[in-house]
């Protein structure tokens, strides 16, 4: 064992608790804090961008080559390639006083070149090993190209689709939320992070990010306790409790106080209640936004910030300039300062950069690691996998490979919208687009192709779409000779297959809709199609839920492929043409109007709940639509069929430290082998908080061949009864608990138990 290598042990296995350490577990760390100055500790309290990313806020840092050197810099993001950022490393190590090297960041949220789907679509395979080996795919190629910390995974839990930023997280469920944030961490992190293939994970955005109110991003929340922890912060405490090694603040407030200057967030809550042991960055300027939430000048808030606990500042710079005073004046200490610097050392010393500043800058990588033919296999699987089949309508689908195939549709020869929102690292001409997918795939079909429509004939929505390059592309023919061309060659063929939807940025950061349906110029095709009375089947791209209540009643089958990712047209015929049976699952409700927004699973009862299915005065229902989503949480059908029978647990009553077995059997009565997602909701009979009528609290995804019968076991620990109270101890409570099993949140096969 390396000197290293013994410290981390140390590092690993030393269970002091250090969130206000005075000391690092770390002996060189702590020798390195000895011969800083003041001013160096600043420095590496600030994270820069010299540009070459896309900035996500007005603020572009100036001379980070000169704050480099002079020792003002503790990392910096928009830097990619072995070369670059060698010679990053080179101006660190040789020119600032203390050659401290620097963590290079960046967004890998979804891939890196090789793109995978968006983390809304991977969630929705429901897959842990797939999401885990596309994290550890994604740690492999950034690390080759130089990027030693990625800001992912973004685990804010979603519930309101106007939201564009729902793209990038898991969707709804904190349970299923909290197993996708630990997998995602296990991939990139691996077992040891100064391996040159991982690299530091960011956990991001704490907290409550995706519960802006109105759907509108950077946006207030408002949210009790009690919600708060039962909902909402899982997963984030998943990716801690995985070893996460960073953390990142959000932009909303929490309570009133923004979350770069929430003391009880960043300090009691994450690192005394959790015991995160990593350090906290801010989002892109959000300590400086605390401007304009009002919370007084620079000065002010980057001291509220540093005492908060946030131990580095995203392109700011308040930090820098500020912290200093603020110290001559007493509104901060220095030792606050140290302790932020030492958890940044920290982390630097666990990526191996003390021993080698270059560990990450090997030239020969990129070639060897990124955009292999395994890793675009991967993406391919992947996507296949997170594909959810909204609707099935006749036999359409799957499609025979010698069909005679009208393509139609704005996305249907796109290459700009494949990759999805928020994949910088990732580039459009490496995408597969869907016609050249089904040409691989059917080499004997015959397949004819029209846009039909635009995606929007809106300019200014085009306009704020297209700000980071064409995804909306008005044509120059009007929207009626698209139609009129499009039903031409549908009337010529066998089959209609129209690929639909959202551009890629019509959803991600700043990106929020008031209407989420597919817009008109595409209802307008879509309906003209499913009158031809020709089978037709809609590939539904989109970064959301989308409310689509019309399209579903037409007489169509839907495929929703969110946006896919570099293998996206690949991926898309495999499971168009059946080399791969669909068995995506749905991670967020979908609503049938913007209006029953927020609607989820776990939803509670009220005390006037509404008994039927027909509006009733004085019971919580409304007059103009149902209580019930178009499409439920879990909800992803088959080629084949499933039944499910005979669900037992192998006992009626548990006590409190007690797990209970739940079996169920499921058959597979249709014509094709397929996947099931087998899901268990719980529902907590009477508590002394109000239950959800039913909540996830386990999953199984499992593989039938056509005819087979398998019996499968689902485990409840005796965590998955607990829920935190009034006082926000987490606790079971005795009484009656009520189990559904079965194909999505609506299963009606029942069983109960007694917690004694
Ligand atoms: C702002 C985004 O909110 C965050 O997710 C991202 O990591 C930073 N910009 C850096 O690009």
């Amino acid at each position: 064992m390396t000197l290293k290598r013994t410290l981390l042990a140390v590092t690993l296995f030393t269970t002091i608790t250090w969130y206000g350490n005075s000391q690092s577990r770390i002996p060189e760390v702590e020798s390195l804090l000895q011969k800083m100055t003041l001013a160096e500790k600043i420095g590496q309290l600030n994270l820069l961008t010299p540009g070459g990313g896309i900035a996500t806020g007005s603020v572009v840092s100036e001379d980070v080559e000169g704050k480099i050197k002079a020792g003002e810099v503790g990392g910096i993001f928009g830097v990619t390639g072995p070369d670059k950022v060698r010679k990053a490393q080179e101006i660190a190590v040789n020119s600032s006083r203390l050659k401290i090297p620097l963590l290079i960041g960046a967004d890998v949220i979804h891939g890196y070149k090789t793109t995978f789907p968006i983390p809304l679509g991977s969630a929705s395979s429901w897959d842990m090993g797939l999401i885990k080996q596309s994290a550890q795919i994604a740690a492999k190629e950034s690390t080759a190209d130089g990027i030693n910390w990625n800001f992912s995974p973004m685990v804010d839990i979603a519930r309101d689709p106007r939201w564009g930023r729902i793209a990038e997280g898991a969707g709804e469920d904190p349970y299923l939320g909290s197993a996708i944030a630990a997998a995602m961490v296990q991939g990139y992190q691996g077992a040891d992070l100064s391996a040159p293939h991982t690299m530091l994970a960011c956990v991001k955005h704490l907290v409550l990010y995706g519960a802006a109110e109105g759907g509108r991003d950077y946006n207030s929340v408002d949210m009790g306790k009690v919600k708060m922890f039962n909902q909402y912060l899982p997963p984030y405490k998943a990716a801690v409790d995985a070893g996460v090694a960073s953390a990142m603040t959000s932009f909303n407030d929490i309570d009133g106080i923004p979350a770069s200057g929430n003391k009880w967030m960043i300090t009691d809550l994450l690192r005394k209640k959790w015991g995160f042991q990593g350090f906290v960055v801010s989002d892109y300027t959000s300590v400086n936004e605390m401007i304009a939430h009002g919370m007084g000048d620079l000065q002010a808030v980057s001291a509220q910030a540093l005492n908060a606990g946030l131990d580095m500042d995203m392109v700011g710079e308040g930090f820098l300039t500020t912290l200093k005073k603020s110290l001559d004046e007493g509104k901060i200490t220095e030792e606050q300062i140290t302790t932020a610097c030492r958890r940044i050392l920290e982390a630097k010393y666990k990526l191996g950069l003390f021993e080698d500043p270059f560990l990450y800058s090997d030239e020969k990588r990129p070639e060897t690691d990124i955009l292999t033919d395994e890793n675009r296999k991967l993406a391919r699987t992947v996507a296949a996998h997170s594909f959810v089949l909204l609707k099935k309508h006749e036999k359409t689908l799957p499609l025979k490979k010698n069909a005679k195939i009208a393509l139609l549709g704005p996305l249907a020869d796109s290459r700009n919208n494949m990759l999805g929102t928020w994949a910088p690292t990732g580039e459009h001409k490496l995408a597969v687009t869907v016609l050249e997918g089904f040409k691989n795939v059917a080499p004997d079909a015959s397949i004819t192709y029209a846009k039909g429509a635009n995606i929007s004939n809106d300019p200014v929505m085009a306009k704020n779409v297209n700000v980071f390059g064409p995804k909306i592309e008005i044509d120059e023919r009007s929207p009626d000779t698209l139609l009129k061309e499009a039903l031409e060659v549908a009337k010529a063929s066998d089959v209609i297959v129209a690929v639909v939807g959202e551009a890629s940025e019509m959803t991600g950061e700043a990106a929020s809709r008031t209407d989420i349906s597919i817009p008109d110029a595409q209802k307008k095709l879509i309906r003209a199609l499913a009158k031809t009375g020709k089978p037709v089947v809609l590939v539904l791209m989109s970064g959301r839920p989308l409310t689509i209540s019309e399209e579903y009643e037409l007489p169509v089958s839907i495929l929703q492929v969110w946006h896919p990712g570099v293998e996206a047209g690949n991926a898309i015929a495999d499971v168009v043409f059946g080399d791969y049976n669909p068995s995506g699952k749905l991670t967020a409700t979908w609503p049938r109007n913007v209006g029953q927004i927020p609607i989820y699973h776990s939803m509670k009862n009220t005390g006037r709940p509404a008994e039927s299915k027909e509006f009733q005065k004085f019971k919580s229902n409304y007059l103009d639509a149902p209580n019930s989503p178009l499409l439920p949480f879990g909800h992803g059908l088959s080629y084949t069929e499933f039944e499910y029978s005979d669900l037992k647990l192998n006992t009626s009553e548990i006590g409190t430290d007690e797990a209970l077995t739940v079996t169920v059997s499921l058959k597979n009565t249709g014509n094709y082998d397929g996947e099931e997602v087998v899901q268990l909701y719980l529902r907590d009979v009477v508590r002394s908080i109000t239950p959800a009528m039913r909540k996830l609290k386990g999953f199984k995804k499992v593989f039938l061949k056509k005819g087979e019968t398998k019996l499968v076991t689902l485990k409840l620990k005796p965590e998955d009864l607990k829920f935190y109270n009034s006082d926000l101890d987490f606790v079971a409570e005795p009484g009656a608990f009520e189990i559904f099993v079965g194909t999505d949140s609506n299963a009606d096969l029942k069983t109960s138990f007694h917690l004694k």
